[in-house]
C-alpha cells in the first residue's frame, strides 16, 4: 500500500469498472499491436479471470484501487514479457512492468505512485531488471517509465516482434 493506492486482485465485483475502462479506444489504442477494445460483460469477466490466473512468484496483473474511498482507478502488472522471434538463445526470460489506467484517472500521477509498489515486489522477487515497452506515441507511459527511474534504450525490436520504445530498470544495483 502506497500513501494514495491500494493493490489487490480483481474479482467479478469489479466487471463494471472493467468493462467501461477496456472499451474505450484512449485506453486501448496503445495496448497491444492491434486495435481492439471490450464492451461486453463477458470479455470483462473473460479478462478478470485472466488478470487472476497470472499471479505466480514476483508475477501478477493487480487491480489499483484508492486508499480513502476503495474506487478502482486501473491495473499494474509484471509478467514475462514474450522475445521477439529473431531474439535465440536468452538466457533468462524478463519481466515486463506495465500500467492501464481509467481515464477519469490520468492526470493524478497514479500509474507511478502504484509502479513504485511493483518495483518493491520485484525486489523482493530477486528480479535482476524489469523492463517497459512503449509505443512511441504514448508519451505519457514513457513518462511514467522515466519517473521510475527507468533508463531509455531508445527503440527495440526485441520483444513483441514489433518496434517500441525500450526503458530498462536494474534492480541489482
Ligand atoms: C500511461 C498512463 C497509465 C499514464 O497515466 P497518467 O495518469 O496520465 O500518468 P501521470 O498523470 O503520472 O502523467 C504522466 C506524465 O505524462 C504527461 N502526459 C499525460 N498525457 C500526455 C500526453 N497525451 N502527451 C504528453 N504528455 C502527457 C503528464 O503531464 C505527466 O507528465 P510529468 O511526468 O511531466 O508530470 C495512462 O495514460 C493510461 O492508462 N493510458 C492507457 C493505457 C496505456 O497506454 N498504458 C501503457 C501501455 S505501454
Amino acid at each position: 500500500m502506497s500513501e494514495r493506492l491500494r493493490l489487490r486482485l480483481p474479482t467479478e465485483h469489479d466487471a463494471e469498472f472493467v468493462q467501461d475502462m477496456y472499451s474505450r479506444v484512449e485506453v486501448t489504442q496503445f495496448i497491444g499491436a492491434h486495435d481492439w477494445v471490450e464492451t461486453t460483460a463477458e470479455e470483462a469477466l473473460n479478462r478478470i479471470q485472466r488478470y487472476r490466473e497470472r499471479l505466480g512468484r514476483g508475477t501478477g496483473v493487480w487491480l489499483i484501487e484508492t486508499v480513502d474511498t476503495a474506487s478502482p482507478v486501473g491495473f499494474i502488472l509484471m509478467k514475462p514479457i514474450p522475445f521477439s522471434a529473431h531474439v535465440k538463445g536468452q538466457p533468462e526470460e524478463d519481466i515486463e512492468i506495465g500500467w492501464h489506467l481509467h481515464p477519469e484517472a490520468w492526470g493524478s500521477g497514479y500509474a507511478a505512485e502504484a509502479a513504485e509498489l511493483l518495483v518493491a515486489h520485484a525486489r523482493r522477487a530477486g528480479h535482476p531488471r524489469l523492463v517497459a515497452v512503449t509505443n512511441s506515441e504514448n508519451i505519457a507511459s514513457q513518462k511514467v517509465a522515466t519517473r521510475l527511474g527507468m533508463s531509455h534504450q531508445g527503440l527495440s525490436e526485441r520483444y513483441y516482434g514489433t518496434t517500441c520504445e525500450l526503458f530498462i530498470l536494474d534492480l541489482r544495483s
